[in-house]
């Protein structure tokens, strides 16, 4: 069967259809046609200089190979892949098992293997999780690029200490492959003095932008995922992505339309509404993408801007009847952007029953997405009647290749949107000082400065709260 794409339609976006002021004319878009084009060569210089990886992911076997063998050999081993990791190094795995699979409690078919994603380190969930796994059929993946992240290594040294009065010292290390950088970081040393199953991010891959390296594909393939599918679909819209003229390229355009409503026309919020319950924890991942690359304080020319558009989840149709009214009446603040699913796998058909009243009547007979998409079509008319912009992101499925082309998409999107703001969407400075702070408060050596500032605040609050 012939693959069919994802769809981008922006209609709603314009001017003529949501208002004046509200929406994109076609003068903006006619002025940001050269800087697109630009864009995409610039940002194509930095992937053919070797300083960006992620575009390069689809076409590397090596990966591949590597994880499809490794986990054929765990086939039947396991029952539950634990994963330790945040940020980018969790958010990726996460939406790929969820829209593959079908979120959990109810999934589309058998998995392999249950995949459970700890990335935070709320002591209840770590406890109780380590009370209800068999450690015996247990996979603890630990993923962090930097190899040093404090709640990814405190995670990890709690399981494997797990792992060792459970199944043995000698055991333990063969239920745990390590994904990191190849080149530095402790988890690298420790994996290879402990002769963990190693897999790398190359060095030119980012966190938030790592999904399609082993960060996702181990995860994915360990619980069923088809990783080459994946990256069929990722590979068929990195073409695309490079287009440089804005009409045929989808990444492109969807960064220019979300840069000009934040800069012309106020649209400071994105809300993802996402009609799918299988993508919702997408939604996840991409609000970390735009989030975090984004909002800077500095543009590259050291300019102060504090730049950023907020991205918000919503889920259709629950969220109807919680965020609609405000995305309806409140500030005119907001672009929303749909996910919509064009047909997935369950046909559930509502029965005719109590045709005595009228509100179950007219329900008999359609089946049940029929209702969910005639949701979605009522939300964006009622949106689009009061003037708010709103653009669909239609997925001919919630499967590995429509994942693969939106995963690659709103990579290049953001990228894009980064050489739009004129500023560096690969790193993330602000949350520097947080990790510092916090290996301070626990006492990590070369960190007395910030102890300083720490008892200094602690000073200051309490002379404040005394008063
Ligand atoms: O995008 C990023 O670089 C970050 O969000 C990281 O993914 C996150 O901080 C986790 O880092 P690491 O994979 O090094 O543990």
């Amino acid at each position: 069967m012939k693959n069919k794409g994802i769809r981008y339609d922006w209609t709603n976006l314009r001017a003529e259809v949501v208002g004046s002021g509200q929406g994109l004319t076609p003068a903006d878009l006619l002025d940001h046609r050269e800087l697109a084009r630009a864009a995409v060569e610039g940002f194509g210089e930095r992937i053919a200089s070797g300083e960006i990886g992620f575009p390069g992911l689809p076409s590397d076997p090596a990966p591949v190979r590597q994880v499809e063998r490794y986990a054929r050999g765990c086939r039947g081993r396991y029952r539950s892949i634990l994963l330790l990791g945040i940020g980018g190094s969790a958010l990726g795995p996460f939406a790929l098992d969820a829209a593959v699979n079908g979120p959990r409690p109810f999934r589309r078919k058998k998995v392999p293997a249950e995949l459970w994603v700890l990335d935070n380190v709320d002591p209840l969930v770590l406890g109780r999780g380590l009370e209800q796994l068999d450690p015996r059929r247990t996979l603890v993946l630990v993923i962090t690029k930097s190899g040093s992240t404090a709640e990814t290594m405190a995670q990890f040294l709690i399981v494997y200490d797990w792992l060792r009065k459970k199944v043995g010292t000698k055991k333990a290390s063969q239920h745990v492959a390590a994904v990191t950088d190849p080149a530095k970081g402790d988890l690298l040393e420790i994996a290879r003095s402990e002769g963990f199953e190693l897999f790398f991010v190359p060095p030119n891959v980012g966190g938030r932008f790592s999904a399609l390296s082993a960060v996702g594909l181990l995860p994915a393939a360990l619980v069923g995922v088809n990783i080459k599918k994946l990256l069929a679909g990722a590979g068929a819209m990195v073409a695309a992505c490079r287009q440089p003229d804005l009409s045929k390229n989808p990444a492109l355009q969807a960064a220019v339309h979300q840069y000009l409503l934040h800069t012309r026309y106020g649209k400071n919020i994105q809300v993802i509404y996402c009609y799918s319950n299988a993508l919702f924890p997408l939604a996840f991942w991409y609000k970390q993408l735009w989030a975090e690359s984004l909002g800077k304080q500095f543009d590259r020319a050291r300019r102060e801007v504090f730049s950023g558009q907020t991205p918000v989840e919503a889920l259709g149709a629950t969220d109807q009847h919680s965020q609609s009214q405000l995305y309806m009446e409140g500030p005119r603040d907001k672009v929303v952007t749909f996910w919509e699913v064009e047909q997935d796998d369950t046909r559930l058909r509502i029965p005719k029953l109590f045709r005595q009243y009228s509100s179950t009547d007219y329900l008999g007979g359609h089946t049940l997405d029929e209702l969910f998409h005639a949701e979605k079509f009522a939300t964006e008319l009622s949106l689009t009647e009061a003037g708010r912009p709103n653009c669909s992101f239609i997925f001919p499925r919630a499967d590995e290749y429509s994942l693969g082309q939106y995963m690659m998409l709103a990579m290049f999107q953001t990228a894009y949107a980064g050489e739009f703001y004129n500023l560096n969407a690969f790193d993330q400075p602000g949350v520097e000082l947080g990790k510092q702070l916090t290996y301070a408060l626990l006492g990590r050596k070369g960190f007395d400065a910030e102890r300083q500032r720490i008892a200094a605040y602690r000073q200051q609050k309490q002379a404040l709260q005394s008063q």
